[in-house]
Parts: C-alpha cells; sequence; structure tokens
C-alpha cells in the first residue's frame, strides 16, 4: 500500500470511529452531505421485448424501470441479507439457469421448513396482469416482493431487520440514492426495495429466440416431429388428434394467465381440493382447485412441474392431459382423454423442447452481481 492510501485509509478509519463513538450532528451531517454529493438523474432502461413476444409491458406509472433502479433490484434479488441469517437469497428458489425455479418439487426455507407449493418461474411475469402465486394471491411485483423476506417458510426476516443492514451496508445507500432519490439512510423502506425487485424483474423476459419463436419468423424449418407437435399443441387442422394445449397456454406467452382447473386433484366435492388454489383468494368456492395457468416457455429448465411439483417430467406431463386428467366437479372442459398414440406423444414432446430458450438462460443481465 502506498503511504498515501495508507494515509487515506487511516483517516477514513479515524472518522469511522469518532462517528461511532459520538453520533453527533456533525457527524450526521458530513455522512448526509455524502449521499446529497451523489448525482440522482437515474436513466431511463431501454426494455427490448423480442420479437413473437407482446409488443409492450404495463409498467406502474410510480415505477418506472431505471437502469439504477434494475440494478439496485439486481443485487437485493442475490443477495442473502435479506434473509434472517444471511444464507438464502431470492435467487436460492429462483436460480437463472432453471428458468428462475429450483428444480425441486418443494423448496426448504431458512429454517428447513418446506413449503406446500412448488418455486415458479419468473420468465415473462412483467406482462401478467391477472395476479401472482400460482393462486393469484396478489395483485402486483411491488407488494409481491415483500413477502418472501418476512414469510416464515422462506426468507423468515423482519423488514426492520434488513433495513437497518440497508442503511449499514457500505454501497446500498449509494445505490437507493441513485435509483431513487433518497437524501438520508433513513429514507430507505421496505416499498423502495420492493419497487427495485420488482424493476429487476420486469426485465426477465423471453429472448424471443427460441427455435419455435425462429420457425414462425422462417429462420428455421420444423422437423417433421416438431411440425406435428406443433399442429396437435394448436390444433392446426392436420387429422393429427388434438391435444388442446394452445387454449389455455396460448400465444405469445403460451399462457392467458387464466385460473382453472386442469384435472391434478381428485376431488368429489368442491371442498375436497387439497390446496383450493385460486379459491383461497376469492372466496368463490367454484375457483377451488384452480391454478394459474403458467408459461410454457422455456419449460424444459424448470422441472418438476404444476403447483405441486407433482410431475417430474414433460413425459408424465403429456401422460396427464392424455388420461383427460383426475375427476373432479370444476374441471376444465378441454382436460378430456385425448387419444395420443406413442408417435403423437413423442412429436409434441419435440414442440415442447423448441420453446427452451438458450439465449434467456445465458443473459449476463439476468446472472448475479456478485459472481
Ligand atoms: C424458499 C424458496 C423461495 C424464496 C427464498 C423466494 N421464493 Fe419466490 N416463490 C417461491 C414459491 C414456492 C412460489 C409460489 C408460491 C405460491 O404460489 O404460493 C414463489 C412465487 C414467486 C413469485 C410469483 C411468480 C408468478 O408468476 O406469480 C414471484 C414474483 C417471486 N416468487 C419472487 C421472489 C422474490 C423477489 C424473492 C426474494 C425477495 C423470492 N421470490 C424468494 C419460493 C421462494
Ligand atoms: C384447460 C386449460 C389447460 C389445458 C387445455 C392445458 N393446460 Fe397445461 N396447465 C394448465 C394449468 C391451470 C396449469 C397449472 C396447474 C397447476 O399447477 O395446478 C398447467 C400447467 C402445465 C404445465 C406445468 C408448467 C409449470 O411451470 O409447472 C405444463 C408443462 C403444461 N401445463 C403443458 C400442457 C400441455 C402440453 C397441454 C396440452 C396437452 C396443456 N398443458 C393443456 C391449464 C391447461
Amino acid at each position: 500500500m502506498s503511504r498515501f492510501l495508507l494515509l487515506t485509509f487511516l483517516a477514513g478509519l479515524l472518522f469511522l470511529i469518532a462517528c461511532k463513538k459520538d453520533d453527533s450532528m456533525a457527524c450526521n451531517a458530513t455522512e448526509e452531505g455524502g449521499l446529497l454529493d451523489i448525482e440522482y438523474d437515474p436513466s431511463p432502461y431501454n426494455l427490448v421485448i423480442g420479437e413473437g413476444l407482446p409488443v409492450s409491458m404495463p409498467i406502474p406509472t410510480d415505477n418506472p424501470l431505471t437502469v439504477e433502479g434494475v440494478e439496485l433490484g439486481r443485487h437485493l434479488f442475490y443477495d442473502p441479507i435479506l434473509s434472517v441469517d444471511s444464507s438464502m437469497s431470492c435467487a436460492t428458489c429462483h436460480n437463472s439457469q432453471s428458468s428462475f425455479t429450483d428444480n425441486l418439487r418443494f423448496s426448504p426455507g431458512v429454517d428447513g421448513i418446506f413449503g406446500k407449493r412448488s418455486a415458479m418461474s419468473l420468465l415473462d411475469l412483467g406482462f401478467n396482469q391477472n395476479g401472482f402465486f400460482w393462486g393469484g394471491g396478489v395483485a402486483t411485483l411491488e407488494q409481491q416482493a415483500l413477502m418472501p423476506i418476512t414469510d416464515p417458510i422462506e426468507m423468515h426476516n423482519t423488514w426492520d431487520n434488513v433495513i437497518e443492514k440497508f442503511q449499514e451496508h457500505p454501497s446500498y445507500p449509494q445505490m437507493f440514492r441513485r435509483a431513487f432519490g433518497i437524501e438520508t439512510r433513513e429514507d430507505i423502506t421496505k416499498e423502495l426495495a420492493a419497487k427495485a425487485i420488482a424493476q429487476f424483474e420486469r426485465i426477465l423476459i423471453s429472448s424471443g429466440n427460441s427455435l419455435y419463436d425462429r420457425a414462425i419468423r422462417g429462420e428455421y424449418f420444423f422437423s417433421d416431429a416438431e411440425l406435428n407437435g406443433y399442429q396437435m399443441f394448436f390444433d392446426i387442422g392436420s387429422g393429427l388428434p388434438d391435444a388442446e394445449c394452445g387454449h389455455c397456454h396460448n400465444i405469445p406467452l403460451f399462457t392467458t394467465n387464466e385460473y382453472t382447473n386442469n384435472g391434478l386433484q381428485e376431488a368429489a366435492t368442491l371442498e375436497d381440493f387439497k390446496d383450493k388454489g385460486h379459491g383461497l383468494i376469492t372466496g368463490d368456492p367454484f375457483d377451488n382447485g384452480t391454478f394459474r395457468i403458467p408459461t410454457l416457455r422455456n419449460i424444459t429448465k424448470s422441472a418438476p412441474y404444476m403447483h405441486d411439483g407433482s410431475l417430474a417430467t414433460l413425459e408424465e406431463v403429456i401422460e396427464h392431459y392424455n388420461s383427460g386428467g383426475k375427476h373432479s366437479p370444476n374441471k376444465d372442459g378441454l382436460l378430456l382423454p385425448l387419444g395420443l398414440t406413442e408417435e403423437n406423444k413423442r412429436d409434441l414432446l419435440a414442440f415442447l423442447k423448441m420453446l427452451e430458450d438458450p439465449d434467456f438462460n445465458e443473459n449476463p443481465a439476468y446472472s448475479s452481481p456478485f459472481d
């Protein structure tokens, strides 16, 4: 270390000690002056939406996407200091290499307690305006981001604790300043943290370069199997059986984001569902056992499947639909025995594999900023 650096370091250390000992106005003023010295001039984030996806994303006017906000959100998403024992970040259960799931049936939280539902893919969720979670329990990403931190079966922390860690952190106060214009460390709130996380989540969008997208643009030619699968998926009259998938997993997102019962749970009456899903939110018994239709984009990466992770592979998913699903009073009318042959099933699988999105999985903007 050069003598100059050493001196600067010692001077800084003395200042810190002095401030710690004597929490006087002078110290605070100097420190807050530090934050105010940082320019607050966020740059709009240029969200590039690939071809074949919705042309625009609904963004709340009180939380516009900015480069600084997204960067802060990305740090918070990957930072284990959000959990009570610093052992777990959002990314523990939402891993970028697995379409932001954890490839587990159920995920253990910080205390080793397992939840009752499978972690969801976060791909393209900024386009969804029909509620979040499998049952649709929260309306916005800003509200959603507040929840895992205090959930006892997830990060089991308190917001007071997290905010204190942010305030003492060597770089978060500055990042909150750049993203949201805070003037003192005390201005850091859970709402601002949630806004930043929501901004990061909105940039997690499909690249529009899956084999399927490229085939639609004429940049790739369907194999015979893929073409058969495509025709069955969307019921494009070809003499092949109709697999009915496209009604619920519709383009461009491969979901309508509606709530329906796809025959996973056997139930004699509307009160017998093990997990009442959307019904727990609306209180309407007819919604019992219904769940939000998930996207099938990048579906090869997010096994196991369904809200309860009960289907381990895409082969099992196809068998499930081919059987027509289990009986319950409100099972969707599209769930009927499909009569697919072994060859039809292989072809449908070939089509589902086309939805893999290598450019999404390899996108460095989605990966941890700490690596
Ligand atoms: C212990 C594992 C775990 C951790 C940690 C975790 N999640 Fe989740 N996440 C889940 C599970 C499980 C669900 C589905 C819950 C349900 O539907 O009841 C979910 C659902 C979501 C959804 C809803 C997606 C959709 O399409 O509706 C979002 C968004 C989300 N998580 C973001 C986060 C963020 C942000 C963090 C960190 C602050 C986080 N999660 C931490 C397991 C986890
Ligand atoms: C009636 C609407 C409907 C139809 C038709 C339908 N699905 Fe689904 N799909 C759903 C719902 C709802 C879920 C989530 C159910 C749950 O988890 O409880 C789902 C989940 C899935 C999943 C799991 C996704 C994940 O992230 O876990 C896959 C894969 C899937 N469907 C593929 C298909 C295929 C292939 C077809 C055609 C053979 C099809 N679906 C037909 C409504 C439907």
